[in-house]
């Protein structure tokens, strides 16, 4: 009854911003996103007789409590649709820059989602997989694939139609992924509190359902025609009208410091001096700047040298889950 999977972050090019069911965690807007293959989380699942409780070890240390709470919450769902009531020792590693703004919980839901099932022998598809990673956390459920992943929003109330799928392979286009670190100065609202302020008080967010449709249909023909600029020309309209939302939320809220928009800045002159490169920015001050392989190194130095920036880590489109032999882990007895 154990089993060890590992599952990759993913970056969102076409934002999930908005629920329309919190506790099934069903998005307002379909969303699309890259899978990298840099950052992952390994996850060993064992339910045991022998457990009076959950445990949960992350990166090699028993977890604090509340932690293990959201664990234990995610594992009875797949405790009840599985029927087995017994508990189970979670040991998960995240390979994950912790302060580089690349939130693990996708990874980790994804991971926890595929070895927990795996360990009760469960036999479900990727997509039934994907739906269950969502209600850990909504990212959770596209990194179940690699490469291109669209998560469709679906239209069913029990949310069984709201899952990821694949778009195009990772081998099928390469991109280059610059994850820019930057010195956390603000204290973080969760992704989770902002956008459900932005939905129940923004005026802008209308102006945000209204549009993000057709952003999603530009960046799939894009991506259909590898196509880097449209795809790069859309992506930053999305995150733009994403944070935009924020500022006309009640009590109005930013996630950018002046770090970010620095990196902003030379993104915008690198673009005016003829190379493609284009940003992205999820609910942190971190930017994301895409391009194309060929012009990695020159962008990776050029961002390198704005004053604020710390560390760039780059990346690729990578693979979707995976399920790896035993290896020595905690165990439970
Ligand atoms: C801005 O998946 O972290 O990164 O479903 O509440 O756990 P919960 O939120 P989460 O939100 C991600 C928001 C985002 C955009 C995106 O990844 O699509």
């Amino acid at each position: 009854m154990e089993a060890t999977a590992k599952a990759h972050t993913n970056i969102a090019l076409i934002k999930y911003w908005g629920k329309r069911n919190e506790e099934l965690f069903l998005p307002m807007n379909s969303n699309l996103s890259i899978t990298l293959d840099q950052f992952y989380t390994i996850t060993s699942v064992q339910f045991c007789e022998c457990l009076t409780a959950d445990k949960f070890y992350l990166n090699d240390t028993l977890a604090t409590e509340d932690e293990t709470k959201k664990i234990s919450e995610f594992l009875d769902l797949i405790r009840n649709l599985s029927g087995v009531k017994k508990y189970a020792v979670v040991d998960s590693t995240n390979k994950v820059p912790t302060a580089a703004g690349f939130a693990s919980s996708a990874s980790g839901f994804a991971a926890l989602a595929a070895a927990a099932t795996k360990a009760l022998g469960m036999d479900i598809d990727e997509p039934t997989l994907s739906t269950i990673a969502r209600r850990g956390s909504g990212s959770a459920c596209r990194s179940i694939y690699g490469g291109y992943v669209e998560w469709k929003k679906g239209q069913l109330p029990d949310g069984t139609d709201s899952h990821a799928e694949q778009i195009l392979p990772e081998e099928k286009w390469d991109l280059s992924i610059l994850s820019v670190l930057l010195e956390p100065k603000q204290k973080k609202i969760l992704s989770r509190e902002g956008m459900k302020r932005s939905v129940e008080t923004s005026p802008f967010y209308q102006g945000w359902l209204d549009t993000v449709d057709e952003d999603l249909e530009v960046a799939k023909q894009a991506i259909n025609q590898r196509n880097f600029e449209m795809l790069g020309d859309v992506l930053e309209r999305n995150a733009m009208k994403m944070h935009a939302t924020t500022l006309g939320a009640n009590p109005p809220f930013m996630y950018w410091q002046s770090a970010t928009f620095d990196v902003m800045e030379k993104v915008q002159e690198l673009r005016e001096s003829g190379i493609h490169a284009y940003f992205t920015i999820d609910a942190g001050p971190n930017v994301k700047v895409l391009c194309q392989p060929k012009d990695e190194e020159y962008v990776r130095e050029a961002l390198m040298s704005v004053t604020s920036v710390q560390d760039v880590f780059t990346c690729h489109p990578g693979p979707g889950i995976s399920y790896l032999p035993q290896t020595k882990r905690k165990t439970c007895c």
